[in-house]
């Protein structure tokens, strides 16, 4: 059981907690969730016990077992596989203590002890399912989306979005009481994040989820704890079920308050009218006891309303590009490696363009040439007039100064770009447009290497917005956003009258957004004609398709390549879960929902 009563956790000048409450039982499916900055991670820095509390009282039983992501990236020359393996502890420790015991043994071979010793942590480590760890080791990372030819692969030779997939693998092979994670799909695109959410309802510890992905959520949790105005308050049930309680809440809320409102609003008026007449002084004086008194109900927060809205583009080129003939890929020991080739299509004005793809097929890189961050190993991509492009990426967070403040970022941006843009670069304007995207006058001078993963991704973001682009190249621009703001994105988005191409595993971003899809896979670039649920569809085949082919090509390999088993040890689990169940119910759910608008 987790308790937490009456804590209180300060960072900085902020009160994240204020005397808050929950309790958590063994084995219950948690979703933490809150707005960007609410301490959501401050939260799990108190459970690994990298802070402490600044007042109440915090527990959980001494012998559960931690495991979670680690934040940082590793930099190592071990395999993925080995990597991986040891992040299984428990598997690490009794193969120290059998080597001890074997050196006891060498030592001096008449001690009983020492022969014990030995036996006993072979018992152990067929316990701790050593005979397979590899195999279970390689079913995670295939799992989450590397291929059979990379199990090998030293870890520091992979980009840096894929070793945190490596992190993310090695903490689920950790056997655990407790696991804990923090925005765990923000590394992964949809195929592997439907492989996590079957991989996650096999684990069978206590768990705890920090994410802003509702389906996730949905897919993974039972009950919700929402951190709130330095409350928590727990929720029995997943996202949706949170939303609708919360909802019905705060309408009572607002009625109690427009009730109370309506009251105080009386009582004044009596006050107004006798407080000057002595003979009825008493009674107006009481009246304005009776409103002190009277508890005040909180208003529904209206800091919960975040919007903002790209500029109007100062023109549209159409076509925005003509892409002929063009392959996308890199340049590798001096020779082009083609991801995706021979691509002609153009980008119209106005046009909503989802990218899809598995993992690994290149949308990345086809997006990163059309911002020109990489060249286009042939053919032509021909911008049209005046084109703009905003491009977003994941890494983009890494291009913020820690030590520098959001107005000093907006300052440096205004002098680089600040003549095109068409906008005032004064000191004032700044801080007003960084007020408009919740940046207060207390946050524009926080050094933006203290910031929430959210509030970095919110200044990137108005930073795009602030260049006025006609273009938006976005990929994967939700993570680390909370849901208003994703929603805020998605309205934004929705407004805009340039052109957006998105790659996002936002399922429900893409379908607000998009109005096509195109398809990268297989070495090349076309329109996919279904829709998300048939994607859904495509990805269990492709992924089907090349299971089967690393079959094929490791069938005399030492290691078995898709392993029997993962998660706890002597826990029967499959190895692969497989989207099969989840992709049929999404279809049917989707089936359902037309046949109802249809009635
Ligand atoms: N050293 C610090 N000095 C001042 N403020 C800090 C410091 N460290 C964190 N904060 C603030 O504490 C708040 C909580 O941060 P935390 O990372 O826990 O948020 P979160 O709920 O995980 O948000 P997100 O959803 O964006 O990840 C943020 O507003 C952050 O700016
Ligand atoms: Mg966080």
């Amino acid at each position: 059981m987790i308790t937490l009563k009456n804590l209180v956790l300060r960072r900085g000048a902020k009160v994240l907690l204020d005397r808050a409450s929950v309790v958590i039982a063994p084995g219950e499916r948690v979703g933490l969730v809150g707005r960007n900055g609410v301490g959501k991670s401050t939260l799990f820095r108190l459970l690994d016990g990298t802070l402490h509390e600044d007042g109440g009282e915090f527990s959980y039983p001494k012998q559960w077992r931690l495991a979670q992501v680690a934040q940082d990236m590793p930099e190592t020359d071990e395999t993925a596989t080995a990597f991986v393996v040891g992040g299984d502890t428990l598997l690490g420790s009794l193969r120290e203590a059998l080597a001890i015991a074997e050196r006891d043994f060498e030592r001096d071979p008449d001690d009983p002890d020492a022969g014990m010793a030995i036996a006993q942590a072979h018992v152990d480590l067929a316990d701790a399912g050593e005979h397979d760890a590899t195999a279970r080791a390689q079913a995670l990372i295939l799992g989450l989306g590397f291929g059979t030819d990379e199990l090998e692969r030293p870890v520091d030779s992979f980009s840096g979005g894929w070793r945190m997939r490596l992190q993310l693998a090695r903490a689920l092979m950790c056997p655990s009481d407790l696991l804990l994670l923090d925005e765990p799909t923000n590394h992964l695109d949809l195929d592997a994040l439907v492989w996590l959410e079957a991989w996650l309802k096999t684990y069978a510890g206590t768990m705890l989820v920090i994410s802003h992905d509702r389906e996730f959520l949905d897919a993974v949790t039972e009950v919700t704890v929402h951190v709130d105005n330095a409350q928590l308050t727990r929720y029995g049930g997943n996202y949706s079920k949170f939303e609708e309680l919360r909802s019905e809440q705060l309408l009572l809320q607002q009625a109690a308050f427009a009730k109370q409102q309506d009251k105080i609003a009386h009582l004044q008026k009596f006050i107004d009218r006798f407080k000057a007449k002595a003979s009825k002084a008493k009674q107006a004086q009481s009246r304005v006891k009776a409103i002190e008194r009277m508890e005040k109900v909180a208003p529904m927060l209206a800091s919960a309303d975040f919007e903002f809205e790209f500029r109007e583009p100062v023109n549209l080129p159409n076509p925005m590009l003509s892409i002929s003939g063009a392959d996308f890929g890199y340049i590798v020991d001096g020779e082009p490696r083609v991801i995706v080739g021979g691509v002609s299509r153009s980008v119209l004005a106005g046009q909503r363009v989802g990218i899809l793809g598995a993992n690994g097929q290149g949308k990345s890189t086809f997006v990163k040439t059309v911002a020109r961050d990489l060249k286009a190993l042939a053919g032509e991509i021909t911008e049209g007039k005046g084109l703009s492009i905003g491009y977003f990426a994941q890494q983009e967070l890494d291009v913020l100064r820690p030590a520098d403040t959001p107005l000093e970022h907006m300052v440096r941006l205004a002098r680089e770009v600040g003549a095109n843009a068409r906008e005032a670069t004064g000191e004032q304007a700044l801080r007003a447009f960084l007020g408009s995207f919740n940046f207060g006058a207390d946050m524009i001078r926080q050094p933006v290497g203290t910031m929430s993963g959210g509030e970095k991704a919110r200044l990137v973001l108005s930073m795009m917005v602030w260049q006025r682009p006609n273009l938006l190249l976005l990929d994967e621009p939700t993570n680390h956003l909370d849901l208003v703001t994703r929603e805020a994105l998605a309205m934004a988005l929705n407004q805009f009258e340039g052109t957006v191409m998105l790659v996002s595993h936002d399922r429900a971003l893409l379908r607000s957004v998009c109005d096509e899809f195109w398809l990268v896979g297989r070495g090349s670039l076309a329109p996919f004609s279904g829709d998300l649920d048939d994607y859904q569809r495509y990805l269990l085949e492709e992924s089907k398709r090349l299971r089967e082919e690393a079959r094929g090509v490791a069938g005399g390999a030492r290691a078995p390549v898709v392993a029997p088993a993962a998660g706890r040890p002597g826990k029967a689990v499959q190895a692969d879960p497989g989207p099969a169940p989840r992709a049929t119910d999404a279809g049917a759910a989707k089936r359902a929902r037309r046949a109802a608008r249809a009635g």
